[in-house]
């Protein structure tokens, strides 16, 4: 028998044991016992970290969806799988069961098929957070055609930029959104997008706010038509253990975004084990996770962990705000959430409307309560543990990444005791390694150093879009024979790993990553701007804002600073997305540079934070005076 349900402290680290001496056999139970396959496997694992090349469940076949939905028709067709809560809370909710989804996601993939998406063929879907987007990620999978979803608050460059890197055939979008009061017009961004995207030939388009939109001849389809006339059947397309499920667009510390590529098998297992154990999933449970499809969260925990164990899984559509701080509390108490999985960011900012919001709310449904995204701080914690599960529910303060498709580090809830701002300890299978700077293991506890991961579990990643070099690059010669995360993090007197933050260029602002690289360059491209440089500083809210130093050329003196900053926003949020705007933008003659070059970012990074003492030797800058004129202008 194998231990796919963890429920107390002994077991795991009995389970946790095993998973390290003999991987093989302890996935090898797993996925022989608890999914549906066409073919078993003839090897379990295939790895090598110099190459890197990784392979779980080589020689299997099975088809994803087939594990989300057909096996659990015939016990729990009338269940709810997706449990729709629309942005207006008055329109009434829709609970679409297995049975439904089954219909729904077939036809959708005939209509995939008929406009020519055949296994392997990319799709990029552009859809705001609505069952179509469950949908139409399931019908991909249906038909072996490899989704690439990209989050609809992405610009229309950011979009083209993604559908070119992947050779998308066909994009799924929708003539627009809602978001709490307003609406966005989502198909005009997708046409500006298509404007630089040759390969796409079919826009299939989703009626969801009723807004004029032009359809063009040819090019865009309304979806609701093709649906109502495709057939409910849909063959599953029979998939090879590592045949592409997904690419999913990550911000790297320099150059384009990283497509990330997961597989089917080990993403597949990987993600239903952790969503039942690291959740402590139970049959009648309804889970929420608030995250937005467009990132890995959702893909993991919306849609294929949460399904594949036959789960009902809430898609929320809104924002916490609307109609007022009180929504998600209203959600719980309507649907009787049981597990609610959200980001620090979100915590903070219904922390800063105070409790009122909650009363007269029952939120007793809730059994476990979740964080993901970026560290937590102590206060937030407080006040989730507190006020949302009133001590009572566990806070499972989950680490991970798009690249690791599942949850990596994390208290299980009612086993592993709980300690605030600690992720605490490594989920079953999954090696940490804390690195110095000179590439060295640093063992034993109460510790601090670069977070890698030794070896290889069944959820990571394989490759980069087209890109395998950069694969190895980013993630495999830091340290060598391992997996580098891009994180810091410290290891406790008792094991327990605390997550410190990036140690590169990648800034998480409320939960998102960002690359500088992206930005600057967005930034450079005003005419009046020589160079930039940006970096995180501490938000109450956002965890991190941006701020960013500019220097422009010698035109741009005698411009007005102020109108400039917003041009140089509206820059960035044309390129990238209004996620990315500069919350502070500092003008400067020059930026410190090392005498090869290079911009001291960590100089930069003290001014920003405000510890203008604490700058370090600044004497083996080409130009040490301009830290003292940065300094004096800061932006406090
Ligand atoms: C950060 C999101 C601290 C971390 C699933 C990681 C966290 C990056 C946590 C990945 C956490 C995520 N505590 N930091 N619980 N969860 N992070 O790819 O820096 O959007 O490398 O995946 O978020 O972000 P991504």
């Amino acid at each position: 028998m194998s231990h796919y349900h963890i429920k107390h402290l002994e077991e795991y680290y009995q389970v946790y044991r095993k998973s390290v001496r003999n991987p093989e056999i302890f996935w090898e139970e797993i996925a022989e016992e608890h999914f549906l396959w066409r073919k078993k496997w003839d090897k379990v694992l295939d790895w090598n970290f110099e190459t890197p090349e990784i392979k779980w469940f080589e020689g299997a076949q099975l088809n994803i969806t087939e594990n989300c939905i057909d096996r659990h028709l015939a016990t729990r067709g009338n269940k709810t799988a997706l449990l729709f809560e629309p942005n207006d809370p008055t329109e009434a909710a829709q609970h679409i069961t297995f049975q439904e989804l089954s219909e729904r996601v077939n036809k959708m993939a005939n209509v995939l098929k008929a406009k020519g998406v055949t296994k392997g063929d990319r799709v990029c879907i552009y859809l705001p957070m609505i069952p179509e987007l469950a949908v139409s990620v399931l019908a991909c999978a249906r038909i072996g055609a490899i989704h690439s979803v990209v989050f609809a608050g992405f610009s229309a460059n950011a979009l083209a930029s993604r559908i070119n890197d992947s050779d998308c055939k066909l994009v799924v979008t929708s003539d627009g959104s809602f978001r709490g009061e307003k609406t966005i017009d989502l198909k005009g961004i997708v046409d500006n997008a298509l404007e630089d995207c040759p390969g796409i030939e079919a826009v299939l388009v989703v009626n969801r706010i009723a807004s004029e939109v032009q359809m063009k001849d040819g090019m865009d389809h309304w979806l609701q038509p093709l649906l109502d006339e495709a057939s409910a059947e849909c063959q599953a397309e029979v998939m090879a253990a590592e045949d592409p499920l997904f690419i999913l667009y990550t911000s790297g510390s320099t150059g384009k975004p990283k497509g990330i590529v997961h597989t089917t098998a080990g993403y597949m297992v990987y993600t239903a084990y952790t969503f039942k154990n690291i959740f402590q999933y139970r049959e009648n449970d309804v889970f929420w996770c608030t995250a937005d499809i467009g990132w890995i969260t959702g893909h993991s925990y919306i849609v294929y962990g949460p399904l594949c164990n036959g789960a009902t899984t809430v898609m929320f559509e809104g924002v916490p705000s609307y109609p007022d701080y009180g929504r998600f509390w209203d959600i719980v108490e309507k649907h009787k959430v049981t597990q609610f999985y959200t980001a620090p960011t979100a915590i903070r900012a219904l922390a800063k409307e105070g409790v009122a919001h909650l009363q007269n709310r029952d939120l007793s449904s809730i059994k476990v309560l979740g964080s993901v995204g970026e560290p937590i701080n102590e206060e937030a914690w407080h006040w989730y543990d507190d006020n949302v599960g009133k001590r009572k529910a566990p806070i499972v303060d989950t680490w991970w990444q798009t690249e690791t498709g599942g949850i990596m580090i994390s208290p299980i809830p009612f086993v592993t005791p709980t300690k605030p701002t600690y992720a605490t300890l490594p989920f079953i299978g999954i090696q940490p390694a804390l690195m110095d700077e000179q590439g060295e293991e640093i063992k034993g506890n109460q510790v601090d150093g670069r977070l890698c991961i030794k070896f290889p579990w069944p959820g990571m990643l394989r490759t980069i879009w087209r890109n395998h070099e950069r694969f190895k690059d980013t993630y495999f010669s830091a340290y060598k024979g391992m997996y580098f995360t891009g994180d810091g993090a410290l290891r406790d007197e008792v094991g327990y790993y605390r997550i410190t933050g990036r140690v590169d260029d990648v800034i998480i602002v409320s939960g998102h990553n960002l690359g500088t690289a992206p930005i600057e360059d967005a930034i450079n491209e005003h005419p009046a701007v020589s160079e930039s440089a940006i970096v995180g500083f501490p938000h109450d809210i956002k965890g991190n804002a941006l701020y960013g130093y500019v220097t422009l050329k010698d035109s741009g003196e005698s411009r007005d600073h102020n109108n400039l900053r917003k041009e140089i926003n509206q820059i960035i949020t044309e390129q990238i997305g209004p996620i990315a705007k500069l919350e502070k933008i500092q003008f400067t003659n020059a930026l410190p540079k090392t005498r090869s070059g290079k911009i001291m970012r960590r100089i930069l990074r003290k001014i920003a934070q405000g510890e203008f003492d604490d700058l370090g030797d600044t004497s083996t800058l080409l130009n040490p005076e301009v830290v003292e004129e940065i300094s004096k202008n800061a932006i406090v």
